[in-house]
């Protein structure tokens, strides 16, 4: 039996969904198949227009209630970055998880993270730092991306890159113009490769 996979996200201005999307065709390449959702919406329309957030992608389904994860063997979380953490729409729905955690139903699932932030030094490490307090209360084991198969894109220098060993990750830019580059896109997709293979190598092997 192949391992059931999620990829759970937040978007306002499409990066983290460019991001999502390569994570799965990794995961497809690997041999995998993964379910996308994302995370529900807590502004009201008035304020996202204010803020210039992109339309949702109505083909994704929305995950209003988090006993949906329960059936999943790996979960990778999607997180554009609030002030080096998660956004409150991501905190809105943890914060539904009460009986998860009680329960321990995510206790021994896998999780991985990807991140979006608007400049370099704005805190996709310390994102991926502070979510590890919540993957800890509910026992997930964390999977990092490493070097294992990243090495070279994740030691490139030439040029401006998201992602660490954290995590793949992009940057928006300050005012989100900028769009996931290449090596980013890579990065990401080797991720949902490596964690595919890493969740389906110690469940189902
Ligand atoms: C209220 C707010 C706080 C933010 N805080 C940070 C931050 O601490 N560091 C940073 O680099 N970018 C920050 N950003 C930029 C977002 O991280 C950026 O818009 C997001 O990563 C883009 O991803 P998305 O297109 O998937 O929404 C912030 C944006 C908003 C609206």
């Amino acid at each position: 039996m192949a391992p059931k996979i999620a990829i759970v996200f937040y978007s306002m201005y499409g990066h983290i969904k460019q991001l999502a999307m390569a994570e799965a065709k990794g995961i497809k390449e690997a041999g995998g198949s993964v379910d996308m959702y994302q995370i529900p919406e807590t502004l009201p329309a008035e304020v996202l227009q204010k803020m210039y957030a992109a339309p949702k992608d109505t083909s994704i389904a929305t995950i209003e209630d988090p006993k949906v994860l329960e059936q999943y063997d790996g979960v990778l979380f999607g997180i554009p970055t609030r002030y080096g953490n998660f956004p409150a729409q991501w905190k809105a729905f943890l914060d539904k998880t009460g009986g998860q955690w009680q329960s321990g139903a995510f206790w021994g699932k896998y999780a991985g993270l990807f991140i979006s932030t608007g400049t370099q030094g704005g805190g996709q490490e310390s994102t991926a730092i502070a979510a590890m307090s919540t993957l800890v209360h509910h026992g997930f084991i964390y999977v990092p991306l490493g070097y294992k198969t990243t090495f070279a894109l994740l030691a490139d220098l030439s040029e401006v890159r998201g992602g660490s060993p954290w995590g793949a990750g992009t940057f928006s830019g300050g005012d989100g113009s900028r769009q996931p580059s290449a090596k980013e896109l890579e990065l990401a997709e080797k991720q949902g490769h490596a964690f595919y293979q890493a969740v389906a190598k110690v469940n189902f092997a």
